[in-house]
């Protein structure tokens, strides 16, 4: 059996929070889950992962039970059990025959939870493509890549190595963008999450009616359209053309959302939701203090 090789023992991961330039519903699978369309694109703000892996047992066998996985957090949001999807991550690549063992996980949290930054994604997403290297040559891309679907839609983007992509379907189908990287902006971080099932199931008939798609090359001269706008002296000219069609429906089930669009549309800056909220984004640093108990965190495109 194959042994972990002792550098890896001790495993200290990077795992990057992402924002969506714009998102669009385009339909509906018949499983219930939306079509979208979306810029993912990866940000500073990341999670730091500290792993302790163990060699697998004598009597290892290629199951998510072969081996225990312990997790620390001191965010006390943040599950210990498989509803941590970076637990679930571990089981995944035990089960793809990875031969891992007991795991000591701790998540120095930094990315918020339930902010549409793909934080509990993001943190998976670093194991599977820190750990991929572990699995028997004859898993597939496709088979790693469909376990990763599994464990949230943002996974696939999130474990690539582009920063900035196109992502259709649920958000598995990428392709390569030209990345914003070095850019500074500026995440409004309300005290509140935004819980993303609910937001989807709060999407009425015609915001999840089937859409054509714009595809990436509309995509990128809307990026390229903004990065000019910025540079000229009125850059709110670009406000509103970084629409996300969940944010009626993230309005619907936080209403206290609203303060926060409202102080975002009262900048005049090109704003967004990331995601199914609860965080805005602003291209521009904010030029009055954000709403009472929301913390603005500069930081820039990866
Ligand atoms: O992928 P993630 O774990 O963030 O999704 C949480 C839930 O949001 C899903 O279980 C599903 O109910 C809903 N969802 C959806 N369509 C998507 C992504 C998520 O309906 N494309």
């Amino acid at each position: 059996m194959a042994q972990i090789k002792p550098f890896i023992r001790h495993l200290r991961l990077l795992a990057p929070a992402k924002i969506n330039l714009g998102l669009r519903i385009v339909g509906r699978e018949s499983s219930g889950f939306h079509c979208l369309e979306t810029v993912f694109h990866r940000i500073a703000l990341a999670d730091i992962l500290y792993l302790e892996i163990q060699p697998p047992q004598k009597n290892w066998h290629k199951s998510p039970s072969s081996g225990h996985t312990t997790i620390i957090c001191e965010n006390t949001e943040t599950p210990l059990d498989e509803r941590n999807s970076a637990h679930r991550a571990l089981n995944l690549l035990r089960q793809l025959g990875a031969p891992i063992g007991d795991v000591r996980l701790r998540i120095d949290k930094r990315i918020p939870i339930g902010g549409g930054l793909g934080g509990s994604s993001a943190d998976a997403a670093a194991i599977l493509a820190g750990l991929r290297h572990l699995l028997p040559a004859q898993v597939s891309r496709a088979d790693l890549a469909q376990g990763a679907l599994g464990l949230g839609a943002d996974v696939p983007f999130l474990m690539g190595e582009q920063a900035c992509a196109h992502g259709h379907g649920r958000g598995e189908r990428l392709t390569s963008m030209r990345p914003w990287s070095g850019r500074p902006l500026w995440l409004i971080i309300p005290p509140w999450s935004c819980p993303t099932p609910q937001v989807f199931a709060a999407l009425n008939d015609a915001e999840r009616a089937p859409r054509s798609l714009l595809g990436c090359s509309f995509w990128q001269r809307l990026m390229d359209e903004i990065t000019l706008n910025l540079r000229r002296p009125t850059p709110a000219k670009t406000h509103g053309l970084l629409h996300n069609d969940l944010l009626s429906a993230a309005l619907r089930v936080s209403p206290a959302l609203n303060i926060l669009t409202d102080w975002a549309r009262a900048q005049g800056l090109p704003w967004a939701l990331s995601g199914s909220g609860s965080c805005c984004y602003l291209l521009e640093a904010p030029s009055k203090p954000p709403p009472l108990g929301c913390r603005v965190m500069p930081t820039h495109f990866a």
